[in-house]
């Protein structure tokens, strides 16, 4: 398996290192324009290599001709936000970059999946898909997994138990729409509302959606890394070993939750064609309400692209 990896900035970074610790991919290309930067940041983490016991090659390029053969490639190129930057802002800037990574699949590996990172999420899977013109089931977003791992630590935080109990859902936009589902959040089978108090699980929700924004203004200088990595890394490991995993993406709908021609997080079957499924779920009237904000919102983004 090769899994291929544009952008060798920190999340891009953080993918190579969470490939190598997953062992999903014998070889593991990373990307950038910046001359010398994937280099060298492969070779930091080949030297890992003889420590962690990792067979697998880790290569870093300038030369996208390498993205040949590549079962999985993933787009993490373009701007993070910085302290009072919202995602929306970065959509002209990074639609650019997507576009032309997306263009360099298209022409070296038009037989990959895709898996777009870069932000303002929903709008950028969406640029990968026009650009590319693969089916929507091989043009996929990382976001769901990200903010549901938020969703499910904070619950495990407020509760002092340990995380891997915890199961919860975020669906919608990758922004300050998303929804946080309380109605399905449970911890080893039992309902979230058996657990928490309403007002304590509304703080939770509310810091889930702010998240990342939460992280940006720690950091000053960048966004979250880690997490984003390894949440990608869950969904590229689900296709390359075509696990079939259950895992909340950003996907093109098309009449599925009612609306058409978005993308935006739902829960899917991920296995070795990509999306083989989108999940369905019977969502109540607020529920619905909200993920219709989100696909408004996704909406705008779109219409304020420049020209693909
Ligand atoms: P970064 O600035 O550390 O790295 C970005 C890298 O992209 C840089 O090394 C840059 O040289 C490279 N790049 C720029 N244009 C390129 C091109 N045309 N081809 C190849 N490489 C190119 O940024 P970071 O922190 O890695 O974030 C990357 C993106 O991921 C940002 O847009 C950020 O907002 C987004 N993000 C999305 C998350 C999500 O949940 N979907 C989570 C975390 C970050
Ligand atoms: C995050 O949620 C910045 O979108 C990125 O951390």
């Amino acid at each position: 398996m090769k899994l291929s990896i544009i952008g060798a900035g920190a999340v891009g970074t953080s993918c190579a290192h969470w490939a190598i610790v997953r062992k999903v991919a014998e070889e593991i290309y990373l990307f950038d324009i910046v001359p010398g930067l994937a280099q060298g940041k492969a070779l930091d983490l080949a030297q890992s290599s003889p420590l962690y016991g990792f067979s697998g090659k880790i290569f870093g390029t300038e030369d996208f001709s390498h993205l040949k053969g590549s079962d999985v490639v993933i787009i993490t190129a373009g701007k993070p936000r910085t302290p009072g930057m919202t995602r929306e802002d970065l959509l002209k800037v990074n639609a650019e970059i997507v576009k032309s990574c997306a263009e360099k699949i298209k022409t070296y590996a038009p037989e990959s999946i895709v898996i777009v990172v870069s932000n303002p999420l929903d709008a950028m899977v969406y640029v990968a898909y026009k650009v590319t013109g693969f089916p929507r089931e091989r043009v996929i977003g990382m976001a769901g997994v990200l903010d549901s791992a938020r969703y499910r630590y904070f619950i495990a935080e407020a509760l002092g138990v340990s995380p891997k109990d915890v199961q919860a859902l975020v669906m919608g936009v990758h922004g300050d729409l998303m929804i946080p589902l309380v109605r399905l959040a449970n911890v080893s089978g039992i309902p979230l509302r058996e657990l928490l108090p309403e007002d304590k699980i509304q703080m939770i929700v509310e810091r889930t959606k702010y998240g990342g924004g939460e992280i940006v203004n720690l950091l000053k200088t960048g966004s979250a890394f880690t997490t984003p990595g390894l949440s990608t890394i869950e969904m590229a490991e689900s296709i390359l070993r075509d696990e079939k995993r259950i895992l909340s993406c950003s996907v093109l709908l098309k009449g599925e939750y009612g609306v058409s021609d978005v993308f935006l997080g739902v829960p899917v079957i991920l296995g070795r064609n990509g999306v083989e499924r989108i999940i369905e779920i019977e969502l109540t009237e607020e529920e619905k309400e909200l993920f219709y904000k989100c696909a408004r919102a996704c909406k705008e983004l779109i219409e304020a692209l420049p020209p693909l």
